[in-house]
């Protein structure tokens, strides 16, 4: 089980610092003990790597870069980054090279998926990429979801999301995966945007390492769009499951944000860029009150 964890926000959508770079992406530093994970390589990866450096990151120690599904803001930084990741795995589903494109509310239809420059990094550097379908180990005390079951009637991809220009065929998605971390908290599930919905996530997980409780869920959560039905029911089912840290960053919406926090018990830590989450100390054992001495 592992004891320490620490989660950076090397890139995301805001940053409070002046000289951190900001950008529409995600990307995260996981120190997992000994171990360290990239996940995301944000849009460009020119800001991971000038805010790795900033925040003293050490991200050519990575031992495993995941790409948590293959929009652009999470896989676009891969050729910015591949000088720093000589010879590390790299964790993906096959359906992350889908074509990808998303249309917005004003009509616009905009391609989303994997850069060519990232996709030709994942052609040069074949022997590295670890395919992921089904669930997989890291290592002891981590591993990924793999393909996450569409089990929950109130959860979508959350966003009008298709795999041809023409908006005909909606992406479903399925490369979307989530890390899960062990820890003496309970469990902790990190994730890209969350298009398979969290409570899938949770469950699956659930299942997949026959547990009934999860500590904390960090990432992006893609609840811009979700309706108050939906994120009710969410909020519900995760309580359900004794889910009691959100650390929302990315894509998760602002307004979602602050419903949790109106109606819900959670403890949520929102982060921005250079942001970090400890994963906090057990809580002590009460003191044990001193016995009276009897004559
Ligand atoms: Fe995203
Ligand atoms: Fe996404």
């Amino acid at each position: 089980m592992n004891t320490r964890i620490k989660i950076t926000v090397l890139v995301e959508n805001r940053s409070a610092r002046r000289n951190l770079a900001a950008e529409h992406g995600l990307s995260l530093w996981i120190q997992i003990g000994r171990k360290h994970l990239l996940f995301d390589t944000g849009a460009s990866g020119v800001a991971v790597r000038r805010n790795s450096k900033t925040l003293g990151a050490p991200i050519q120690k990575t031992h495993a870069l995941i790409l948590s599904h293959g929009h652009y803001d999470h896989t676009g930084g891969l050729a910015a980054l591949e000088s720093r990741l000589p010879d590390v795995p790299i964790f993906a589903h096959p359906d992350c090279l889908l074509p990808r494109y998303s249309h917005r509310h004003s009509g616009e239809v905009r391609e989303i998926g994997m850069p060519l420059p990232s996709r030709a990094v994942l052609d040069r550097r074949k022997k590295w990429i670890r395919w992921v379908d089904g669930p997989r180990a890291l290592f002891p005390g981590a591993g990924l979801t793999g393909k996450i079951q569409r089990r929950t009637s109130f959860e979508d991809t959350g966003g009008r999301f298709f795999l041809d220009s023409a908006c005909r065929h909606p992406d479903p998605l399925w490369d979307d995966q989530a890390l899960w971390i062990d820890t003496p908290r309970g469990l902790v599930l990190v994730f890209g945007c969350a298009h398979a919905g969290v409570v899938n996530a949770v469950e699956q997980v659930c299942r997949q390492l026959r547990v009934s409780r999860v500590f904390a869920l960090v990432g992006g959560f893609h609840w811009g769009n979700a309706s108050p039905g939906r994120l009710w029911k969410t909020g519900r089912a995760l309580l359900r499951r004794g889910i009691q840290v959100l650390v929302p960053c990315h894509c998760s919406g602002e307004a979602a944000v602050h419903f949790f926090r109106r109606n819900f018990p959670f403890e949520i830590v929102s982060l921005t860029t250079g942001g970090e989450w400890n994963l906090p100390a057990a809580p002590c054992q009460p003191r044990q009150r001193r016995l009276p001495r009897f004559p």
